[in-house]
């Protein structure tokens, strides 16, 4: 069975469906908006060893990191040439090299003669020159200079370039692959750059960038944010203008998506509140105080959201705005591109990255970008803050709301490891819909697991 035919209907629930949110709209979403891909490869539970066991970890290393494609840096990270980024991944290092003005190139960061790292971090250099014994390449790879070339009558110098590795790039942001065997990163991408193109995050730049470590293995942080089934539990106060579990999930070949309908109540609340009463909560009007807005006479929440919101964009598109859909300006949607990258969709400005911790597979960083829209020259992406386990997302000043609502979700994540860490032998029970982008990413990995162990022993 193809990952993506569903033979059983999945139970959805109670309350409208995306879809039927959508018919209520004024400007309609583009059509892959109605588009429904639910996924369904069986129930079976999730083994907890996936987790905890560094065998596991040592399996994801060498068949899924060493062979995906992978976010690695923003282009404006290395905006002049000889502009070099260092992007670790476990236990392997990689040089991102702008090796001509509108030409990238990405090397293992290795020394062909003693193999040391070339770069220990990011910087401008007009060679790739090792500090050991000045063996030194271009920037495109090829051998620049042999100290002592007297002593190496057995090396044909022209075959000693650095080792490259795949390089795509697209939105803005550069990915790499260690080993790409002849794919593309438009074709890993698939359809995820059509749905992608009206929202040109190649226009915007980094204006914020904070990472956090946690103490617990990569997937558990970054399954934290591919369900809003944990709403009502971990952020109450959204429940009232967000339709948590009336959440649509859409599972393509490499990479799912959530579309999140806002501006309509959770089915979970035990009232229900009037159009008025959603916009007081978004706008954290509390008990006693007035309305900062009325809604006008004949608005929902939705409609009123998305005339503001057209007008917030107006500036910057011009007329084009009236184009935009509802849906795009309101709804939380989000997309993850396996195995890591999670940028959220249309005008919401966050991107989520989610690895190991160096080498550790029970610590891993969360990474979150916000990339904003900018007129004039490019402004400088802003540096990377990193935060420890034990620190806010509020401290650095820089993510506004959203910091408050991570800090909620950072509650569960070194829990959810303690708690595995001690379990009996038993699987996770996940549900079939809600979390069935989870169950896609454990099908995908695994996919690469058992063919990449197949691969050993037909070459063994
Ligand atoms: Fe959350």
């Amino acid at each position: 069975m193809s990952m993506e035919e569903t033979p059983v209907r999945l139970n959805r629930s109670p309350g409208p469906t995306y879809r039927e949110i959508l018919d209520t709209d004024r400007v309609k979403p583009p059509r892959h908006f109605y588009e429904e891909k639910p996924f369904y490869d069986g129930s079976d539970s999730i083994p907890v060893e996936r987790y905890i066991s560094r065998e596991f970890h040592e399996l994801e290393k060498r068949h899924m990191w060493r062979t995906t494609w992978q976010m690695a840096c923003r282009e404006e990270h290395i905006p002049e040439v000889g502009d070099t980024f260092v992007y670790e991944i476990c236990d392997m290092s990689f040089l991102v090299v702008r090796s001509a003005p509108d030409e990238i190139r990405a090397y293992w960061n290795f020394c062909r003669h003693r193999g040391r790292q070339l770069l220990t971090q990011s910087t401008w250099t007009p060679v790739l020159r090792c500090p050991f014994h000045s063996f030194t390449w271009n920037l495109d790879g090829s051998l620049a200079y042999v100290p002592t070339e007297w002593d190496f009558p057995h090396v044909d110098c022209d075959e000693l370039g650095l080792l490259s590795v795949g390089v795509g790039r697209w939105g803005g942001f550069v990915f790499i692959n260690p080993s790409p065997g002849g794919e593309t990163l438009e074709e890993y991408m698939g359809e995820m750059i059509e749905h992608s193109a009206p929202w040109h995050f190649e226009t915007r730049f980094v204006e914020a960038h904070v990472a956090k470590i946690f103490e617990a293995n990569w997937k558990i942080v970054e399954e934290a944010f591919m369900e809003s089934f944990h709403v009502a539990a971990t952020h109450p106060q959204q429940m009232v203008r967000l339709g948590d579990v009336n959440t649509q999930y859409d599972c393509y070949g490499n990479f799912s998506r959530a579309l999140h309908p806002s501006g309509v109540p959770s089915p979970l609340l035990k009232w229900t509140p009037t159009e008025q009463e959603m916009l007081d909560n978004m706008l954290d009007i509390r008990e006693g105080e007035d309305a900062i807005i009325v809604l006008p006479e004949g608005e929902t929440l939705r409609s009123f959201a998305a005339i503001v919101g057209r007008d917030q964009l107006r500036p910057a598109i011009g007329d084009e705005a009236d184009t935009v859909s509802d849906a795009e300006l309101i709804d939380a949607m989000e997309y993850t591109l396996l195995p890591n990258f999670h940028p959220w969709a249309a005008f919401q400005r966050a991107v989520y990255r989610f690895t190991p911790y160096g080498d550790d597979h029970e610590r891993s960083v969360m990474e979150v970008m916000l990339i904003s829209p900018f007129s004039g020259e490019r402004p400088k992406p802003a540096e990377r803050i990193l935060l420890g386990p034990d620190e806010s997302w509020t401290k650095p000043g820089v993510l506004g709301i959203t910091g408050r609502i991570l800090d909620q979700d950072s509650t569960n994540i070194a829990a959810v490891q303690r708690g595995l860490r001690s379990a009996p032998p038993a699987g996770l029970e996940v549900t079939l819909y809600q979390e069935s982008r989870i169950r896609h990413f454990h099908k995908w990995l695994m996919d690469r697991i058992d063919a990449g162990r197949q691969r050993d022993r037909t070459s063994s």
